[in-house]
């Protein structure tokens, strides 16, 4: 039966399951939010705009810093977004700190590649472009392409004065990082491969290869175009296959993002964080101390069955997978390699249907 207002009340202080909703394809279409999404996210606040069931954004898309993202989120859907609530593609490149925290690193993208990883306490980071302006003629057809060129003016980022860009083109690029869906694929496949074939000297002569990891792997998404369009993971096939043409070792690489289980297994710790920081009451954070609370059940709302519900599937309990016909899935029934806990037409039934079941 529908839920009535006074059942909503009732509601356990410590709830017992958390949602992580997909973003492309579930709650917006390019920018524009889609079935009735902000009406479906309003209904996990209360009258006065406080959170009353843990719930996060889990996409593999990206390009700016989650306090950046959680504030356009805020404003196109109308309720209000905590960074700690945004979870992209790049966010777990944070646990490279240790390894590359001073080294000089390049990073790619649409958006502001280079902010997002500086944000993550990087400190020698450029973005491709801006490292390629440092290097006449890298891009034999960038006259073509009519736009500026940016030089890495307030590089260092977050660095003192005294270190100096000055050394930048003998340096060797430690990593190179894929933040977001490359803009100009011409361009970053030729600067990659410069930069992974050299050894991370653009003409030198082949060194070891440096580190190349990719926030995502995902072959297509939906956006605003009605069918689906290219993402990360094809640009990764692009590059690792003109890469294996021309180098005599393969591409190593390393993909973060959906389906891999650890980002669900992350995104289960921060809905615990959610829960306990929305939550007053004292017994409640005592056995949250304790290490105690553990969700029923984790919902994950996606619109990708090879990478929302494959990475639900590959996580295991608590995970239940709801998929909507929003996005790169449209079909009626269930996909059949990946088959969902559940299928609904929109988020909003989704939503519907978690609270019929949970409240
Ligand atoms: O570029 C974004 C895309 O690859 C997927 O985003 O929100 O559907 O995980 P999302
Ligand atoms: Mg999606």
């Amino acid at each position: 039966p529908p839920q009535s207002s006074s059942s909503l009340h009732s509601i356990p202080k410590q709830s017992s399951f958390g949602i992580a909703f997909d973003i492309d394809g579930v709650i917006l279409r390019g920018q524009r939010p889609i079935a009735n999404s902000p009406k479906a996210l309003k209904r996990l606040y209360d009258d006065s705009g406080a959170l009353k069931f843990p719930f996060l954004f889990l996409t593999n898309g990206g390009g700016f810093p989650e306090s950046k993202r959680a504030s356009e989120l805020s404003n196109l859907l109308n309720v209000k977004i905590l960074p700690s609530q945004v979870v992209q593609g790049h966010s777990p490149f944070r646990t490279l700190l240790n390894r590359f925290e001073n080294e000089l690193i390049v990073a790619t993208g649409k958006g502001v590649p280079a902010e997002v990883m500086s944000e993550y306490g990087f400190k020698r980071v450029l973005s491709l472009d801006e490292y390629a302006s440092y290097f006449d003629h890298i891009d034999p057809v960038a006259h073509y392409k009519g736009w500026t060129s940016t030089k890495a003016s307030n590089w260092p980022r977050n660095s003192p004065k005294s270190v100096s860009s000055r050394n930048l083109i003998s340096d060797k690029v430690k990593a190179a990082f894929v933040v977001s869906d490359p803009v100009d694929w011409g361009r970053n496949i030729q600067v990659l491969c410069d930069i992974l074939t050299s050894g991370g000297l653009p003409g030198e002569k082949h060194g070891c290869q440096p580190p190349l990891y990719f926030a995502a792997d995902d072959l297509q998404y939906q956006a605003a175009f009605p069918s689906e369009r290219l993402g990360m993971g094809a640009f990764r096939i692009a590059l690792e296959s003109i890469f294996n043409r021309i180098h005599d070792k393969s591409l190593e690489y390393t993909c973060f993002g959906k389906p891999n289980p650890f980002v669900l297994r992350n995104a289960e710790a921060i809905l615990k964080e959610i829960q306990k920081s929305s939550c007053q009451c004292d017994a409640i954070e005592e056995n949250a101390e304790q290490g105690s609370h553990s969700f029923k059940t984790l919902y994950m709302i996606g619109d990708n069955p090879l990478v929302d519900v494959k990475g639900a599937h590959q996580a295991g309990s608590p995970w239940f997978s709801i998929l909507t016909r929003t996005g790169v899935f449209k079909q009626k029934e269930n996909h059949a390699e990946y088959p969902a806990h559940l299928v609904v037409d929109t988020v909003e039934e989704a939503v519907e249907f978690i609270l019929k079941r949970e409240v």
